[in-house]
């Protein structure tokens, strides 16, 4: 298992990646919202309590100093890994800080003895394929189906 924190270098100087903290909650939805990763039906205050909540997710967060540079949360289900929320702070993107966090993501799993790595990108975020290729991600034909179980 990766121990944390992780020290990585980027071009953006030196980060620290570790786990969310209490006291990051909102510095997270915030960036998230920058990012433009939140929904109005996904509450991110419940999203980061619920993958905070453990053992088998975290959330990632990269630090520059006392500032979050990015983040991103990690899961498994038993069976693949998932990553959502892969978000790096707009004005330091291009940097290496995004790949730096799939990278620790991929180690958190690597460490549980997962896999395979899963995650979704939204239709309209097409931008983003680029990034996952030069990581080394293969896109995938599949149908994803969901449901609520919550009422909504
Ligand atoms: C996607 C995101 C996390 C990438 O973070 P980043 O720190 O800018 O990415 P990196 O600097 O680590 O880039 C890694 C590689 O991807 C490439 N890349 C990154 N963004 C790219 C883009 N928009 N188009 C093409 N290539 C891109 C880089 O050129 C780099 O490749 P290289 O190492 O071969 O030069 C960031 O743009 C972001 O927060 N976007 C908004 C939120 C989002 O869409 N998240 C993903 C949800 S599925």
């Amino acid at each position: 298992m990766t121990a944390h924190p992780i020290a990585a270098s980027t071009a953006a100087g030196a980060l620290a990646i570790d786990h969310a903290g209490d006291g990051d909650t909102a510095a997270l939805a915030a960036l998230w919202e920058r990012a433009g990763l939140t929904r109005p039906w996904n509450d991110p205050l419940a999203d980061i309590a619920l993958a905070r909540r453990g053992p088998h997710s975290t959330i990632l967060v990269a630090r520059q100093g006392e500032a979050i540079a990015g983040s991103v949360m990690v899961g498994h289900d038993g069976h693949r890994g998932w990553l959502y929320y892969l978000a790096v702070e707009p004005a330091l993107r291009g940097k290496g800080i995004g790949r730096a966090l799939a990278r620790a993501a991929e180690d958190w799993l690597r460490g549980r003895a997962v896999p395979k790595l899963m995650l979704m990108v939204r239709p309209d975020n097409a931008d983003v394929r680029a990034f996952y290729e030069a990581l080394g991600y293969l896109e995938e034909e599949r149908i994803v189906f969901s449901r609520r179980l919550d009422g909504r």
